[in-house]
C-alpha cells in the first residue's frame, strides 16, 4: 500500500480584501508532497507561490486575507481545521520554513543563539546548556565557522550568505518533517546560492525531510526536485515528475519557462523571455490565465478555465492542446507543435 503523502493539499484558495475590493491570488490549487520528496513550485513574480507557502501555515494577515482549503492534510492533521494554537506548535516544530528575505526574519535586536535556542525549548523541554549545544551544533552543520562565538553575535555582524545559513540551522531546529523554503537563496549571489542549495541537498539527504522549494529557476528544479508544480497567475498550470515535465512539457507556459532557462537550452548566451506580463488579479482574463501570451492559444482557450488533463503518470497540465504537446515532444527536433 502505498504511504499517505506528508503534505496533500486539496482545493487551497486564497483571497484579499482591500479598499479596491477583493481579488483571488490563489485558485483551487492541490498538489501532494510525499516523504523525503522535494517538490519544486515555480513561476513568475505574483504568481502566488509565497502566499501558498503563507495560507499552509496560516501566517497570512487576518484581518485582509480569507484563507479556505477542501483539505490540507499534513502528518495526518488537517491544517484548514486546526487551531491557532496547533498551527504555532507545528511551525518551527514539525513544519520549518525558510523565507525570502533573510533579515526581515531574523531578529536584529536578538542574538544569533538566543533566536536558535527558543525555538528548541518551546518545542522539546530541555535545558538552557542542552539548547545551546544543539544550536553550536546546528552552526557546525550549517557551515558557519566558530559557532560558539557567533551564537553572541546579532544578525547585522554576518553577510547575508551566514545570516541564510543561521535562517536555515533555525528551521532544521526541531528535526522538521517537512520544510517550506521560499526562494532561500535569491537575495545571495550566485556562488553562494550555489553552496547553500548544495548545503540543503546534504541535510536533506541526511534527515530524509520533504522539501516545497519554492523558486523561479527551472536550473535549480532540475538540480534538486523530484516533482515540479508550475504556478501561473494563482493556478497550477502543470505538475508532475521533473523528468517528465522537462522531456514532455505540456503546458506552453511550462516550455516557455524552459526556454528562458540558459542552463536547459544549451544556450548560456542567449537571454530569452516569455513575452507579455501576468494578468492583473483584478481584471483576470476569464478562460485560460496565460491564453493572452501564448502563441498556440486558440478561440477555446479563452471561453472557460481549462480543465487538469492527465498526461502520464502524476502529470497533468491545464492546457486544451496538453496532449498535442505532449506528443510533439516525443517526436524528433523539428516537429514540434
Ligand atoms: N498581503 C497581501 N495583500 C494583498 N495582496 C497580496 C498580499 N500578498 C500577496 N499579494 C498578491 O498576491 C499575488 C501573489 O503573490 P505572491 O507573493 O504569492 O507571489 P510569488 O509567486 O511569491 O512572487 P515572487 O516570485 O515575486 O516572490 C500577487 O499579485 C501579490 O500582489
Ligand atoms: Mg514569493
Amino acid at each position: 500500500m502505498q504511504k499517505e503523502p506528508i503534505l496533500r493539499v486539496e482545493g487551497l484558495r486564497t483571497t484579499f480584501t482591500g479598499d479596491e475590493g477583493t481579488v483571488v491570488a490563489v485558485d483551487d490549487v492541490s498538489f501532494d508532497v510525499n516523504e523525503g520528496e522535494i517538490v519544486g513550485l515555480i513561476g513568475e513574480s505574483g504568481s502566488g507561490k509565497s502566499v501558498t507557502a503563507l495560507a499552509i501555515m496560516g501566517l497570512l494577515p487576518k484581518s485582509t486575507s480569507q484563507v479556505t482549503a477542501e483539505r490540507i492534510m499534513f502528518d495526518g492533521r488537517n491544517l484548514a481545521r486546526a487551531s491557532d494554537r496547533e498551527m504555532r506548535r507545528l511551525r518551527g516544530g514539525s513544519i520549518g520554513m525558510i523565507f525570502q528575505e533573510p533579515m526581515s526574519s531574523l531578529n536584529p535586536v536578538l542574538k544569533i543563539g538566543d533566536q536558535l535556542i527558543e525555538p528548541i525549548r518551546i518545542h522539546e523541554r530541555i535545558s538552557y546548556r542542552a539548547a545551546f549545544d544543539r544550536g553550536v551544533e546546528l552552526l557546525t552543520k550549517v557551515g558557519i565557522p566558530s559557532p560558539v562565538q557567533r551564537m553572541n553575535d546579532y544578525p547585522h555582524q554576518l553577510s547575508g550568505g551566514m545570516r541564510q545559513r543561521v535562517m536555515i540551522a533555525i528551521a532544521l531546529s526541531c528535526s522538521p518533517k517537512l520544510l517550506l523554503a521560499d526562494e532561500p537563496t535569491t537575495a545571495l549571489d550566485v556562488t553562494i546560492q550555489a553552496q547553500l542549495l548544495d548545503l540543503l541537498l546534504e541535510i536533506q539527504a541526511e534527515t530524509k525531510m520533504a522539501i516545497v522549494l519554492i523558486t523561479h529557476s527551472m536550473g535549480v528544479i532540475a538540480e534538486c526536485a523530484d516533482k515540479v508544480v508550475v504556478m501561473y497567475s494563482g493556478r497550477i498550470a502543470e505538475q508532475g515528475p521533473v523528468t517528465d515535465i522537462f522531456d514532455r512539457p505540456g503546458h506552453p507556459y511550462t516550455k516557455g519557462l524552459m526556454q528562458c532557462t540558459p542552463e536547459l537550452t544549451g544556450n548560456p548566451r542567449r537571454l530569452t523571455t516569455i513575452p507579455g506580463a501576468l494578468p492583473s488579479l483584478s481584471a483576470l482574463p476569464p478562460g485560460c490565465r496565460f491564453a493572452p501570451r501564448c502563441g498556440l492559444a486558440q478561440p477555446a482557450c479563452e471561453a472557460g478555465r481549462p480543465p487538469m488533463i492527465g498526461v502520464g503518470q502524476n502529470h497533468a497540465s491545464a492546457c486544451i492542446r496538453a496532449d498535442e504537446l505532449v506528443a510533439s515532444a516525443a517526436q524528433p527536433e523539428g516537429a514540434e507543435v
